[in-house]
């Protein structure tokens, strides 16, 4: 019979069948023992009531109701892939980590994607930043680096993440999602997020599939040589696949056909041996640099120019394998900025500071209080040496009142003017204005003013070209 054309996803099933093929595999109970009837429960005669005794029956309902766990608070839907990374420069000048020590080492990663405010069913395709995180299975520790796709982040004091969480989420007496008034309520009264709202509205928001998109650690990091001394860092992987995306349209199109669209696509290539991989490169901040730096170094609203601090070329990062089962691999695996080796430091920057307790808390809740034991999650055997080992901390003082200074007052528009006038082109321009618009249309009139208010303090053109497409839209469709 003539079928269409099916990919590696959709024969996993057949492939499964064709790899088990003449081998005597029974089904068992999680304790082991064969069940020799699968079908039917144990009962007294046909229509009587079922026993006790069925412990098989017992067995597989008790597993049955426990077997989902809380979804991730954010960043809930997701793929996993496995890989190596391999160094490819020497940065031991800087860091002492072992994953960095020599060139050609390499070191056995896990990889999730993911976006950030959907739930587990949410499509693929919508727009949002998305989520990089790598756990790297050192010879003396895990490292997670649980970074994001944009290489910067919309508030930079960890005390505002639950609020702006709460402003992408759903709203608490309707229950829908989008709630464009309460983004926008949040965004406008916050003017530290123009600068990663408008990365999220240029095309890099929707981003065609995973291995298209570029990662960032997006926090100040601090390295420590075997010297103890001390650099600030930034962390980015480049793709090799080239950076693409979709257009609004085609992701709303896709994603209503597809909401896997993404991880469908990782899964196949994947299986199809088409490895996607990423250059890594590091920024190197001096202390003394980091004193007279004209943007704060340890504000992950901003980038680190690169033409002052240049990508210097660390290794690469490949995946060559899916999982086998995604909820023990994928589902389980609990990423954590607070899962550091010896070399490498968080540094000052509110947003680490804050992420270094909340996903262990989380994880306690979501997995439990052992989920560094599941084997997904675990480390090697600890072999560090002196070198590598805990001599690579560098000791710290510091003195200050203890205060609550807000954050949000800072230069918070010098770096979406140059992401705007400098690095979008014109087209790219266009499409900014067209997403930023699309969003607009369903808030409320107060807040579009304020929102043109905000983009006018980005570039005045800006404003007035977001008002004039806005007005022109309003025209042209009913705003239910
Ligand atoms: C104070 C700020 C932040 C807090 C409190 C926070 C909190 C969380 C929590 C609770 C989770 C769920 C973890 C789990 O259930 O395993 C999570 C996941 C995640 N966060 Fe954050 N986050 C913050 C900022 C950031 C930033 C700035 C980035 C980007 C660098 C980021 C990237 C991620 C990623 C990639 C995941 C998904 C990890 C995975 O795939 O399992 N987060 N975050």
């Amino acid at each position: 019979m003539a079928t269409t054309p099916r990919d590696a996803a959709a024969n996993q099933l057949l492939q499964f069948s064709k790899e088990h093929e003449g081998k005597i595999e029974s089904t068992t109970t999680t304790f082991g023992t064969g069940v020799p009837e699968k079908d039917a429960s144990m009962t007294v005669g046909y229509h009587g009531p079922i026993l006790l005794q069925d412990w098989v029956l017992i067995d597989e309902l008790s597993h049955f109701s426990r077997e989902r766990i809380p979804e991730r608070v954010v960043h809930a839907k997701g793929a996993g892939a496995f890989g190596y990374f391999i160094v490819t420069n020497d940065i031991t000048q800087y860091t002492a980590a072992s994953v960095f020590s020599e060139v050609n080492k390499k070191t056995s990663i896990a990889v999730r994607f993911s976006q950030v405010a959907g739930e587990m069913g949410y499509p693929d395709t919508y727009r949002d930043v998305r989520g990089f995180a790598i756990k790297f299975y050192a010879e003396d520790g895990i490292w997670d680096l649980v970074g994001n796709n944009l290489p910067v982040f919309f508030v930079k004091d960890c005390a505002l993440f639950p609020s702006f969480i709460h402003a992408v989420k759903r709203n608490p007496k309707t229950h829908l999602r989008p709630d464009y008034d309460m983004f926008w309520d949040f965004i406008t009264l916050r003017e530290e997020t123009t600068h990663t709202t408008m990365m999220m509205f240029s095309d890099r928001g929707i981003p065609a599939n995973y291995r298209q998109m570029h990662g960032y650690g997006v926090n100040t990091f601090v390295l420590v040589n075997a010297k103890k001394q001390v650099h600030y860092c930034k962390f980015h992987y480049i793709t090799n696949q080239g950076i693409d995306y979709l257009t609004s349209d085609d992701a709303q199109k896709i994603g209503g056909v597809d909401p896997d669209y993404h991880i469908r696509d990782l899964y196949n290539a994947i299986e199809t041996k088409n490895f996607p991989s990423w250059n890594f490169y590091i920024q190197i901040m001096t202390p003394e640099q980091a004193g007279k730096y004209r943007f704060d170094p340890f504000d992950d609203s901003k980038v680190w120019l690169h033409a002052d601090f240049p990508l210097i070329p660390v290794g690469k990062l490949v995946l060559n394998k899916n999982p086998k089962n995604y909820f023990a691999e994928v589902e389980q695996i609990a990423f954590d900025p607070a899962h550091l080796i010896p070399g490498i430091e968080p540094s000052f920057d509110r947003m680490i500071q804050g992420r270094l307790f909340n996903y262990g808390d989380t994880h306690r809740y979501r997995l439990g209080a052992n989920s560094g034991q599941l084997a997904i999650n675990s480390p090697p055997d600890y072999t560090a040496t002196p070198e590598t080992g805990p001599s690579a901390h560098p000791s710290v003082s510091i003195t200050g009142p203890i205060e609550r200074t807000d954050s949000g007052n800072d230069d918070n528009f010098t770096q979406s003017r140059l992401l705007y006038r400098n690095v979008l082109k014109p087209e790219e321009r266009g499409r900014l204005i067209q997403n930023i618009v699309s969003w607009l249309k369903p808030t409320n009139s107060v807040l579009q003013q304020r929102a043109i208010d905000l983009f006018s303090k980005v570039d005045e053109s800006l404003g007035q070209k977001i008002r004039e497409t806005l007005n022109e839209s309003l025209t042209q469709h009913v705003v239910l």
